[in-house]
């Protein structure tokens, strides 16, 4: 067995790491870290996980987790994130970070939409951890950068098409819908239950920092310069990404025939399915999975490609990817610990 620890196991993604790994037959679950809740059973603070683990959640404690583990997944806030990862790097151990603090490669980008990057040494190392787009790096890595939600839903999206060049890279529009827990579980008024039920917002629109994380992954996937429209909404649910994408095809083309490409691209790939026959993605068909789901339209009035793509934010998009990203580390099988077909009620 595999000793697996998790740093910041009480937040949102940690505990969907918890409960994933409790179930994954090749992992020891040993070290579960949290500032708030130490020496508390992660299952007196999380009541659901009682009868799968009562590990006693502890303080950050680098060499404590050298010790007892093998592969640390770090399910911090950005920021915070890069002041333990390369304790953790230095310390030998793997590490599979679900923070944005390393997954861009252009240090610039990182310090623009984020802050001023106290380990940038180690950006080169750190693999953007998509496994359909990087899976032979990721399984030569010591660092693994896991994407974020909405990127994960949008370059799965968009990544055939432009392989392809059949779109304009500089007028693409990605209109996105994200279930709360995108905002991890400390509290805010913007997600707060009063200011969410019965409503639907757009949030930090032309500015939202995943805006250039897809550009980046996608710019580095095509080798040109790619600039697009992000705009994320807040959706009253708890877990869920829709995202609706428009491209401005380049040339006529039929349905078919893209339809065509996008299963030649993920052809072997698990965990994205191409639907048929009219089909559409929603939120009901992937929650609870690790599923990325997407759906193709043309609009031959307009000329344009329409693409619907829907992931679990809490699984393909963090902690179900941050596993198959362990599945690939350790040369196991991808989906391993990884099967379930989500909930749908
Ligand atoms: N939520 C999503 O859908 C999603 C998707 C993709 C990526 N991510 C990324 O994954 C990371 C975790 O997100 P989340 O939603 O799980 O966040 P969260 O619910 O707010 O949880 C954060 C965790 O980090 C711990 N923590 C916070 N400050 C700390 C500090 N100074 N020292 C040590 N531990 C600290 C918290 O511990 P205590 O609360 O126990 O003190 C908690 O366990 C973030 O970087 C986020 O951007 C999130």
């Amino acid at each position: 067995m595999m000793e697996v620890s998790v740093v910041g196991a009480t937040g949102y993604t940690g505990v969907e790491l918890v409960r994933l790994l409790a179930e994954h037959p090749q992992v020891s679950l040993q070290v579960l870290t949290s500032n708030s809740f130490s020496e508390e059973k992660i299952s007196d603070i999380y009541p659901h996980l009682s009868t799968k683990i009562d590990v006693e959640c502890q303080k950050l404690d680098v060499g404590q987790l050298q010790e007892e583990s093998e592969v640390v997944f770090t399910a911090l806030p950005h920021g915070i994130s890069m002041t333990v990862v390369p304790k953790l790097v230095e310390a030998g151990l793997k590490v599979i970070d679900l923070s944005g603090d390393y997954r861009y490669q252009q240090l610039e980008r990182y310090e623009e939409w984020y802050q001023v990057h106290d380990s940038p040494q180690l950006l080169e190392q750190g693999v953007y951890g998509l496994p359909e787009i990087n899976r032979e790096k990721i399984a030569k890595s010591d660092l693994v950068a896991n994407p974020g939600c909405y990127p994960t839903a949008s370059i799965l999206a968009l990544a055939p098409l432009l392989d392809k060049d059949l779109i304009n890279d500089d007028s693409i529009i990605i209109d996105a819908k994200s279930g709360t827990t995108g905002a991890g579980r400390k509290v805010s008024l913007a997600t707060h239950f009063c200011e969410v039920d019965s409503n639907f917002k757009a949030y930090k629109v032309a500015n939202h920092r995943h805006t250039s994380e897809i550009e980046e992954k996608l710019s580095l996937l095509t080798d040109k310069e790619v600039n697009l429209s992000f705009t994320p909404h807040l959706l009253p649910i708890k877990r869920g990404i829709l995202a609706t994408i428009y491209g401005d095809l380049k040339e006529d083309i039929s349905l078919s025939t893209i339809i065509d490409y996008y299963n030649k691209f993920y052809q072997g790939d698990r965990f994205v399915r191409i639907m048929s026959g009219g089909r559409l993605p929603e939120i009901k068909f992937v929650a609870g999975s690790n599923y990325c789901d997407l759906g193709i339209k043309v609009d031959q009035a307009t000329g344009r490609v329409i693409i619907i793509a829907a992931i679990d934010n809490l699984i393909k998009g963090s902690a179900g990817q941050a596993i198959q990203n362990l599945n690939l580390m350790a040369g196991w099988r991808e989906d391993l610990g990884l099967e379930d077909t989500g909930l749908y009620l």
